[in-house]
């Protein structure tokens, strides 16, 4: 699967967020080990804390679905604003990719393409039980 088909998952995936209070609608696509598409976008709450991104829905949709490693991540958001994922969201990222060199692909409203790697992004997760799949 290529790049532009993920960044097209991660667009469509953007139109179904719930945003009603940041009017910021981000959509998230992995591509799983496994071969599949997982997308997520952002859900806010009346409670602003239990807001959700769209990176953690997508790849909580993957593990839900029984894959636990992906090998790209795309985000697209409508702003302009591009959605380099928070600080959250990259250590869960940490969690679930393939490895530090798991491409991440950011595209804000303007179009613009960024990349970056998971390891790019936290450099040192936190992990429990020794290296992380994203410092291996
Ligand atoms: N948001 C994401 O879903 N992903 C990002 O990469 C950045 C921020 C969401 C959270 C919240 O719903 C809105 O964007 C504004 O912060």
């Amino acid at each position: 699967m290529d790049e532009k088909t993920l960044l097209k998952a991660a667009a469509e995936a953007a139109e179904n967020a719930y945003a009603p209070y940041s009017g910021y609608q981000v959509g998230a696509a992995a591509l799983g080990e496994d071969g599949r598409l997982y997308t997520g976008c952002n859900v806010e709450n009346a409670s602003y804390g239990l807001t959700n991104c769209a990176e953690r829905g997508a790849l909580f949709a993957m593990v839900g679905a029984g894959c636990r490693r992906f090998t790209l991540l795309a985000v697209c958001a409508k702003g302009a604003a591009a959605p380099w994922p928070c600080g959250a969201c990259r250590q869960v990222m940490a969690e679930f990719c393939q490895n530090g060199d798991t491409p991440v692909l950011v595209r804000g409203g303007d179009g613009v393409i960024m990349r970056s790697t998971v390891g790019g992004l936290l450099p040192e997760a936190f992990s429990l039980k020794g290296a992380p799949p994203c410092r291996s």
